[in-house]
């Protein structure tokens, strides 16, 4: 290919190679090339992150400088909803739903009865909002080998490099989730993403950023970096 470029240049349609390759020495054209399609060929060797399935639960254990949780989390792109049910070690369980219109409601069914809610600009994550993603190379984690991704010094992000499945992500903030379960497909019936009453009839409490399961994923969103 190089070679047909300089003989074709050399024979020929001087005044068509633009003016800066034909003050090259040809030799200088020749490495100029290589380097040109040598990076080429580096950076589409470079694996991306699978985009996310449209529909999956899957059962993240949470570690937060050794504050433990488990989070249900229920991913459903296709009826533009997302789901998280944590519970705290020991503690109780937080509902953390958010629609892709940007509400969001944080709430308990025990008999405190709170419910926060918010409203962001943006919807729920986009299947593909690891798209971007800086590839470090890969790692060995908890006997998985993985490749490894950061994106935007907000997220580490580990997919097993056989099945492609996530394996685990860690948040600048130093907040650990490890995938346990990931079940492509699985819906939550629709009754269960019914916020309660008492989120729609009393005077609604903002939600503070610091709330919520994937926290930083709001975070995250609301500075609209997709
Ligand atoms: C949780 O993370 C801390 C470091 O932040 C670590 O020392 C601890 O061993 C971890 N706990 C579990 C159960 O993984
Ligand atoms: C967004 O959708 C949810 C679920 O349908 C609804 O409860 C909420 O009021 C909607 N928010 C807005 C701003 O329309
Ligand atoms: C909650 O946020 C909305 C929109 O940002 C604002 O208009 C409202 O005053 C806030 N309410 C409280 C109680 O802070």
């Amino acid at each position: 290919m190089v070679i047909f470029l300089l003989s074709s240049k050399n024979s020929h349609s001087a005044r068509t190679i633009p003016q800066m390759a034909t003050k090259l020495p040809p030799i200088l054209l020749v490495v100029f090339l290589f380097l040109i399609t040598g990076v080429q060929i580096a950076t589409t060797d470079e694996p991306i992150p699978s985009p996310w399935q449209h529909q999956f639960h899957a059962l993240l254990f949470m570690n937060y400088s050794g504050d433990l949780s488990m989070i249900d989390l229920w991913y459903d792109w296709k009826n533009g909803r997302n789901f998280n049910i944590i519970q705290e070690q020991l503690g109780g369980i937080t509902y953390d739903l958010e629609w892709n219109n940007g509400t969001s409601f944080i709430y308990s069914l025990d008999e405190s009865r709170s419910c926060r809610s918010a409203q962001l600009e943006v919807g729920i994550l986009r299947p593909n909002w690891l798209d971007g993603a800086k590839y470090l190379g890969q790692q060995h984690v908890n006997g998985f080998l993985c490749n490894v991704w950061e994106k935007v010094d907000f997220i580490w992000y580990y997919e097993d490099v056989e099945t492609k499945r996530p394996v685990q992500w860690i948040f600048y903030t130093g907040r650990e989730a490890h995938v346990m379960t990931f079940e492509v497909g699985a819906v939550l019936e629709d009754e269960k993403w019914q916020a309660p009453l008492y989120c729609f009839n009393k005077e609604k409490k903002n939600l503070s950023s610091r709330e919520g399961g994937l926290r930083e994923f709001r975070g995250y969103k609301e500075k609209a970096i997709l």
